[in-house]
């Protein structure tokens, strides 16, 4: 059997990982400032993060959620606490796009009503709904367009009042700061205007933090920049620093009930001890902190570039857009320079989404790297 080939490979092969270095079969060693799609959050292989699944392994991997599993009761209350949201309940499953699937559920549960507001160059996943409310057509098969789904742009005031007007919409989905899109974020003066009318007309809010979430932009949430408080939060990515795990948040106002979501590998053993290791990893040792600072360093660095038009995003969740298309450069520091970075919609838009525990010097080679193939 052959793989289904809808992955375009660079030709590298890692084989180990420590931190942000990387090691492919030929032994050369890379820079990982990209984390796989931003979900490296506290370093390849972190010691304690590595022990505690060991650990875990050694006592009970996986039972069904028709048990107790006192972990995720733990984990609940451990992510409450850490990111100031101890007024939801929490919801595990394995991805992002099932997080969103199961946010998008719950609000038209919880509503009864049907659409949905979703935003141009938005990204929530490739499941059913969660891809229904992602602005791409080819990645929505004709099944997934029967999903009612208005696309809006930020800061359409007056398209989204008219919209919410209907009555019609169980939700307004929207990453706080967009990551595939290219990092561009709403103003802190549509949000609450979002925030005032989704009150006024019965719709929910959901944020995506599956990107932006557990720490990355420098906060908990990357929503917490605004000041308003989401219905439903959806997290993946950084929450298990590589384990496949998700999770949804739903506010104490929305009511469960038995049955109305579930999961078979959802919130396991094994998953739980990831994501407890990357929280307690995150607190010892200020690694949101450590995103703000860098991030200001990142952003003082990138200034003395001429060749850099802009630098978007927040925290660790960053961008340097140029006036050309970055896949050549890409390409240049992979394999001149042996530097993982990302790409976007955005074709001139270079993505920086490293661990949160890279230092000044890490981000100081990476900038020497940069203007190395400037020139
Ligand atoms: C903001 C956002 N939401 C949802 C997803 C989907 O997550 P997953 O690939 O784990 O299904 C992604 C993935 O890139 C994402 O960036």
């Amino acid at each position: 059997m052959k793989l289904f080939d809808v992955y375009p490979l660079y030709d590298v092969t890692p084989v180990s990982a420590k931190g942000i270095e990387v090691m492919d079969d030929k032994g050369q060693k890379y820079l990982d400032f990209y984390g796989g799609h931003a979900v490296i959050s506290i370093g390849h292989s972190h010691p304690h993060y590595v022990n505690r699944l060991k650990d875990q392994l050694d006592k009970i991997g996986f039972y069904s959620n028709s048990i107790k599993n006192p972990l995720q009761t733990e984990l609940a209350s451990k992510i409450g606490e850490l990111s100031n949201c101890g007024d939801y309940n929490l919801f595990m499953c394995n991805s992002g796009a099932e997080a969103n699937e199961n946010a998008l559920k719950m609000a038209s549960f919880h509503t009864g009503k049907p659409k949905v507001i979703a935003f141009n160059n938005g990204f929530h996943g490739r499941t059913s709904a969660a891809v229904a409310t992602t602005d791409n057509p080819k990645i929505n098969a004709p099944i997934n367009k029967q999903q009612e789904v208005t696309f809006l742009a930020f800061e359409d005031f007056e398209g989204l009042e008219k919209a919410l007007q209907t009555g019609a919409y169980c939700a307004v989905i929207l990453e706080a700061i967009q990551g595939v899109g290219g990092l561009d974020e709403p103003s802190t003066g549509f949000y609450q205007f979002l925030q005032e009318k989704c009150n006024q007309y019965n719709t929910l809010i959901i944020a995506d933090e599956v990107q932006s979430g557990f720490g990355r932009s420098g906060t908990f949430f990357a929503f917490q920049h605004h000041g308003i408080t989401p219905d439903i939060i959806s997290i993946a990515k950084g929450m298990g620093n590589g384990f496949p795990v998700g999770g949804v948040l739903i506010h104490e106002t929305i009511e469960a009930s038995y049955g109305l979501l579930g999961t078979t590998f959802g919130g396991n053993h094994l998953a739980c001890a990831a994501t407890m290791a990357v929280l307690e990893v995150l607190e010892q040792e200020n690694l949101m902190e450590n995103a703000t600072l860098l991030g200001a360093y990142f952003l003082q660095k990138a200034k003395a570039i001429p060749q850099v038009k802009k630098v978007k995003g927040r925290g660790l969740m960053l961008g340097l857009e140029f006036d050309f298309a970055v896949s050549d450069l890409r390409k240049k520091l992979i394999h001149n320079q042996y530097m993982f970075t990302g790409g976007s919609a955005n074709k001139n838009l270079l993505r920086f989404l490293p661990a949160l525990n890279i230092t000044k010097d890490h981000i100081d080679v990476f900038f020497e790297a940069l203007k190395a193939e400037l020139v």
